[in-house]
């Protein structure tokens, strides 16, 4: 028997279960699909547990300077095991909220594997939902006027080469490590590559990140990269950019040996471990796109237009898998965004330059807007200006004074075009500049709000009025 519903959500991750919410909300008859559990990837994978780890080796570093706030204790250790429970803890109050959530707004939630049909007895058009069960258990067919796509995302590997989930790792694999490596060669300096790199480093294990390109991270402004190598490298990490890996000559012995070419030259070296961070791939197979008339581009990530419907005007895609900004806040505005299209609102359309990004390691690092390369590619008349935390009282308080704010103005128009921010905290306080972003506050604007005394956020203040002219502190 075929159930039917307003809107059926493929993925029942932060993008899928946000939408389906928003959706319940607004009266639609709403069920979600997922063959794992709700949450998804950022819950179970990806946010959550590299920040709650993440977490658990700042404590650890905090300790090891405890003597210098005058707390005396004997040599600090790491437990990776007692690391990961704390994680798994994390992971499970938040989901038993989302279950919760999900729950009291009556919303139907199917655990099994959805697959899009195509025109057929139930439906003369495609879009219907087959529900696969792992256990014998009878298909259910969801027979819905809309549906959303929100499978996500996965890591992406190399050609012509394995993950043995041992030796050679995804972040997928290191979320639930039992014991830490005594050294890791990270292949990809990009968001994933850098948290980890920060997290094993802080923790104890030796890292080497190897970057194809010749910057690792290289959508982040220059500036705030520099700083960030300066910092990473004299802590102990070796950062090797414009180098590329042999993958065809991987050698797993005891070790992991890797050959990897650099100016031109061969080079080779080992570790224990091998992780693949070069980025993610959209989840499409066997979703059942076949059946229906959806575009995928060439890196096969579904097509959508401004209101992320695909071809197929009543099948939306949203979050990772439709190819835009890979961050959980960007699946949520898109899948709001959809239900809100489906039910006829008209809500507010956010630009690319107010969603915000954020690396969560030590340093932390955040941005809203364009990075000045960008500024200038675009042609415009810029000003730009920098305040280090050295000059806020609050940064010396807490002894963490390295980092700096950098923001960019439209020189004609006094617009904010950039902020860029390094150092302690910056993933809270990048919010501000995203509300700053939000409400199309200039610089004037910012420099004239009131921020608590002493307090870290006192930086976007003094960055506004450096860059009007009228610095005070640094
Ligand atoms: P990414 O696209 O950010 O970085 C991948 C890096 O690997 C690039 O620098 C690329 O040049 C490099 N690379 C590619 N092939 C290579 C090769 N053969 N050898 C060496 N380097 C190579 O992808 P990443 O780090 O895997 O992250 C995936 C997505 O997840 C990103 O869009 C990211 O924004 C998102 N994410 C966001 C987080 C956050 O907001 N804090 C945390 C984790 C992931």
């Amino acid at each position: 028997m075929a159930l039917n519903y307003d809107l059926v959500i493929l993925g029942g991750g932060t993008g899928g279960y946000v939408t389906a919410i928003r959706a319940a909300q607004l009266g639609l008859k709403t069920a979600i699909v997922e063959k794992q559990m709700l949450g998804g990837t950022c819950l179970h994978k990806g946010c959550i547990p590299t920040k709650a780890l993440l977490k658990s080796a700042a404590v650890y570093q905090q300790v090891k300077q405890a003597a210098n706030f005058g707390v005396e204790t004997s040599s600090p250790l790491f437990n990776i095991e007692q690391a990961m429970r704390r994680k798994d803890d994390v992971i499970g109050s938040l989901h038993q909220g989302v279950e919760h959530l999900v729950r009291s707004n009556k919303i139907d939630v199917y655990e099994g594997f959805g697959r899009i049909l195509g025109p057929s007895i139930f439906s003369p058009i495609a879009g219907s939902i087959s529900v696969e069960y792992e256990e014998e258990k009878e298909n259910d067919i969801l027979v819905s006027k809309n549906v959303i796509i929100a499978t996500g995302s996965s890591p992406s590997v190399l050609p012509n080469m394995e993950i043995d989930h041992i030796h050679i790792v995804t972040s997928d694999d290191l979320v639930e490590m039992t014991e830490l490596p005594k050294s890791i060669i990270i292949v990809g300096g990009g968001v994933i590559g850098l948290e980890w790199a920060s997290f094993l480093h802080d923790v104890g294990v030796e890292v080497t990140i190897l970057e194809a390109q010749d910057q690792i991270l290289s959508a982040f402004d220059h500036d705030i990269v520099k700083q960030l190598k300066r910092i990473l490298m004299k802590k102990g990490i070796s950062i090797l950019e414009e180098a590329k890996i042999d993958t065809s000559s991987i050698d797993k012995g005891s070790e992991i040996q890797v050959t990897y070419q650099q100016d031109n030259e061969i080079h080779n070296i080992s570790a224990e471990k091998l992780l693949i961070a070069v980025g993610r791939h959209a989840n499409t197979k066997k979703i059942g796109i076949e059946n229906t008339d959806i575009q995928l581009d060439q890196r096969g990530f579904i097509n959508v237009n401004e209101h992320f419907q695909t071809k197929e005007s009543h099948i939306y895609a949203i979050g990772d898998v439709n190819g835009g900004h890979q961050l959980a806040h960007v699946a949520t505005y898109e899948g709001k965004r959809a239900v809100d299209h489906i039910a006829g609102i008209s809500g507010s359309q956010i630009s690319e330059q107010e969603i915000p990004s954020c690396i969560y390691g030590n340093p932390e690092i955040a941005m809203i807007g364009l990075t000045e390369d960008q500024v200038k590619q675009k042609g415009y008349d810029y000003r730009v200006d920098k305040v280090s935390l050295q000059a806020i009282g609050k940064a010396h308080v807490n002894g963490h004074t390295e980092g700096f704010t950098k923001i960019i103005i439209d020189k004609k128009t006094n617009d904010i075009l950039g902020i860029h921010m390094i150092g302690e905290h910056v993933t809270e306080l990048i919010g501000q500049a995203s509300i700053a972003k939000y409400f199309d506050g200039s610089a004037l604007e910012i420099s004239e709000v009131i921020y608590p005394h002493p307090s870290l956020s006192e930086i976007i203040g003094e960055a506004a009025l450096a860059v009007e002219g009228r610095k005070i502190h640094g």
